[in-house]
């Protein structure tokens, strides 16, 4: 895949600034934590598997400094340099799920010495990305599997590339769909307010010379209606055990669509964005944003400065509406409870 959203380069994270797509390529360089917390905040890294190495990443640079001599002191260093990264973002669950597996390495191997714990976390970071890279494609393989010559799909937010350590998830399922020959059609929702769809995932899929059209959040019903979309499928940030799924604003609106139109509505996701601990959407939390982001549009306001704002940035898929899950340990479909317990064993 030609587009290295983030990668591990001379001790620092690099990034692609996804805040400054499709107007400008640059990439950003993190080596203090500050900065690390900064990119996930302000989304120059999002996506939840993107994130959830940035964070791994993130340990490394937090605890390069430390002076600890004994595991104690380190652990405890470690700690807070994960609970600062922890207050980043609090929706896509890939967050903590590695900074809990980077803080079970450093326990695992409390004996040796701390310098050997760093290296041994840093080899853990990069496996985190390259597990990634290879978990990408084996869910698209399983859900190429389900795209059937010419389909029209369409999809909400940026669920590719930008959003992993490879060719993404939803999105990772169309290019591999087009890579076993299937002709393929999509349609990307702008996704208000900081419009990934519009920004990231037609860049990227134009690169990729897949068939995109790009429409307004509001036009998805009528695309439906007029019979033009044979599937939906985005991504998630986290999962419950029983399979309610937060993704990004909006795409609750789109499966309550879909299931009135009669159109599958797929979720494609790692079983690091599935959530065991959670019973149901309800407990997922959900993170809110600053009103800037809906007052103001690329930089410019749009409404009166002191209107009263909500702006949460995800929503939480009744399991029902969803046909299935498409994750690297295959397509996992209804009754969710049973099902999705024995990939999550
Ligand atoms: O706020 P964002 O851009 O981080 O939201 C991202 C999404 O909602 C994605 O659909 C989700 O993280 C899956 S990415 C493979």
């Amino acid at each position: 895949m030609s587009i290295q959203t983030i990668t591990w380069s001379r001790g620092k994270i690099k990034l692609i600034d996804q805040t400054l797509l499709p107007n400008k390529f640059k990439y950003v360089y993190c080596n203090d934590l500050k900065s690390v917390w900064k990119a996930i905040k302000i989304l120059q890294v999002r996506g939840a598997p993107a994130i959830g190495v940035a964070a791994a990443f993130g340990v490394i640079i937090g605890i390069k400094d430390s002076k600890a001599k004994d595991y104690k002191t380190f652990e405890k260093e470690l700690k807070k340099v994960c609970k600062y990264l922890a207050a980043s973002r609090p929706t896509a669950v890939n967050l903590f799920w590695a900074l809990d597996r980077m803080q079970k390495t450093a326990a695992q191997n409390f004996s040796k010495t701390v310098t050997q714990i760093k290296k041994i976390l840093l080899k853990e970071a990069k496996q985190i990305l390259e597990e990634d890279r290879r978990i990408c494609r084996k869910m698209a393989g399983y859900g190429a599997g389900l795209i059937k010559n010419n389909d029209t799909l369409l999809t909400h937010c940026n669920a590719g590339a930008l959003a992993t350590a490879d060719y993404g998830t939803a999105l990772g399922v169309m290019y591999m769909a087009r890579e076993k020959g299937k002709k393929i059609k999509v349609y990307a929702d702008e996704t208000r307010p900081l419009l990934q769809g519009a920004r990231l995932t037609t860049w990227e899929l134009m690169k990729h010379k897949i068939d995109v059209t790009l429409i307004c959040d509001n036009m998805a019903a009528v695309v439906m209606q007029e019979g033009k979309i044979d599937k939906v499928i985005v991504g998630a940030d986290r999962i419950a055990s029983n399979g309610d799924a937060a993704n990004k604003i909006g795409t609750y609106g789109l499966a309550v669509l879909a299931r009135a139109h009669g159109i599958p509505f797929y979720v494609a996701a790692p079983v690091s964005t599935f959530d065991p601990e959670l019973k149901s959407g309800k407990q997922i939390p959900i993170e809110q944003r600053k009103p800037e982001e809906i007052t103001a549009c690329v930089g410019r306001r749009i409404a009166p400065c002191k209107v009263k704002v909500y702006n949460p940035a995800f929503d939480v898929t009744p399991a029902r509406l969803v046909t299935a899950f498409i994750t690297e340990k295959g397509v996992i479909k209804p009754p969710y409870k049973t099902n999705l317990r024995k990939i999550l064993k």
